[in-house]
């Protein structure tokens, strides 16, 4: 274990965008994150948990605190009849852990493939693609709890899962918990999933999991932004959830608007009202709207400024609420701000 002091968060983010940090430090055990949660409790220094920085956004200052990184990455299956139950250390990579439970023939993360970040990542905010979302499989997580110095262990129930939220988003426990493992309950013979619209067109009926996930990475390929060839943290706005008055509203206004049934309300894509807007393939000072994908903004000159990615944003929130009377909220968290 090793303290650095020369890290900046541009080296650790799918942005490659943010400032210095003062210590960084990669642990893999639990008593080297408690070793570490001392340093910095002695040391009167806040703490930021990384994972592979693929969905927040760090200021352009200096982090005057302790940034860790855990990369205990084991995988380990237990079978109980028709169900295996998958644990997955925090640092693994996602879509390793996809691949693995696939190879398996496992269902129930196939859609979720090619998602960047670690399995860690995956439930603070309940990740989701091609219809399926971390909450859908979830069984249970172990973690760490920073301020009173043990362990802890979240069911299901106690994560809270929403739309891109958990427990782990609201204010009070943002950044308590270092999440060191996560469990997922996996069916052996169960059916891929694909009802999601963009899917159905590229897999036919009785497609096999490893087929499903091939046709998601493809999509994605085309789709999203790889954050290897650009810099990006994948969507940065959530899809707003409008009430059946906005949906008549805005269906009124505009023929064409993209709006999806989501429980007893509806979402409005948060893509087509910036493309709509004219932003799709905008740039502004280094950065830009995605051409492939109008809800991404990207580092497209590899030199952008936090700063920078705030400032569009904020004028994209601004006109898309001046056009369509809706509110875009960032998905992508914001750090040191
Ligand atoms: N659309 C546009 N313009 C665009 C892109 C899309 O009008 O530039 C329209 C599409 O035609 C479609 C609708 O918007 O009718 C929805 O598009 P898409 O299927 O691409 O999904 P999304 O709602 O924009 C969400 C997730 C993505 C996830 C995709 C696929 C959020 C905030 N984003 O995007 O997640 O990959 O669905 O399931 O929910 C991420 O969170 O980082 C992320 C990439």
């Amino acid at each position: 274990m090793k303290i650095i002091e020369d890290k900046k968060f541009k080296d650790l983010t799918t942005f490659r965008i943010g400032g210095k940090i003062k210590y960084y430090v990669e642990v893999k055990s639990e008593g080297e994150i408690r070793e570490m949660i001392r340093f910095a409790k002695t040391n009167n220094l806040p703490i930021f948990i990384v994972g592979d920085g693929s969905d927040f956004l760090a200021s352009d200052r200096k982090y005057e605190g302790l940034v860790i990184k855990y990369t205990g990455d084991g995988l380990k299956f237990e079978v109980q009849d028709s169900e295996v139950f998958v644990t997955a250390g925090a640092g693994l990579n996602w879509d390793k852990l996809v691949e693995e439970t696939v190879k398996r023939n496992l269902q129930g993360l196939e859609c979720l493939s090619g998602v960047p970040g670690t399995a860690g990542a995956a439930p603070i905010q309940n990740m989701g693609a091609y219809g399926q979302e971390v909450a859908d499989t979830f069984y249970k997580l172990e973690a760490y709890d920073i301020q009173n110095e043990e362990h802890k262990t979240f069911t299901k129930e106690d994560c809270k899962f929403g739309y891109r939220e958990s427990v782990f988003k609201d204010k009070e426990n943002w950044q308590k918990y270092l999440i060191i493992s996560v469990t997922f309950k996996l069916s052996k013979d169960g059916k891929p999933n694909t009802s999601y619209e963009s899917l159905k067109n590229s897999v036919g009926e009785g497609a096999t999991l490893q087929e499903v996930r091939k046709a998601v990475l493809k999509t994605r390929k085309e789709k999203l932004e790889d954050p290897k060839e650009v810099g990006n943290a994948g969507s940065f706005f959530k899809n707003p959830v409008i009430d059946v008055d906005e949906k008549v509203r805005i269906e009124k206004e505009f023929a064409d608007a993209k709006i999806f049934p989501f429980k007893n309300m509806y979402k409005v894509s948060a893509a087509w009202m910036i493309e709509r807007a004219g932003w799709k393939g905008k740039s502004e000072d280094g950065v830009a709207v995605s051409p492939k994908h109008a809800l991404i903004l990207i580092n497209k000159s590899g030199y952008a400024s936090a700063e920078d990615v705030y400032k569009l944003s904020e004028m994209i929130i601004k006109d898309v609420s001046e056009k369509f009377g809706v509110k875009l909220e960032r998905e992508v968290q914001l750090i040191n701000f």
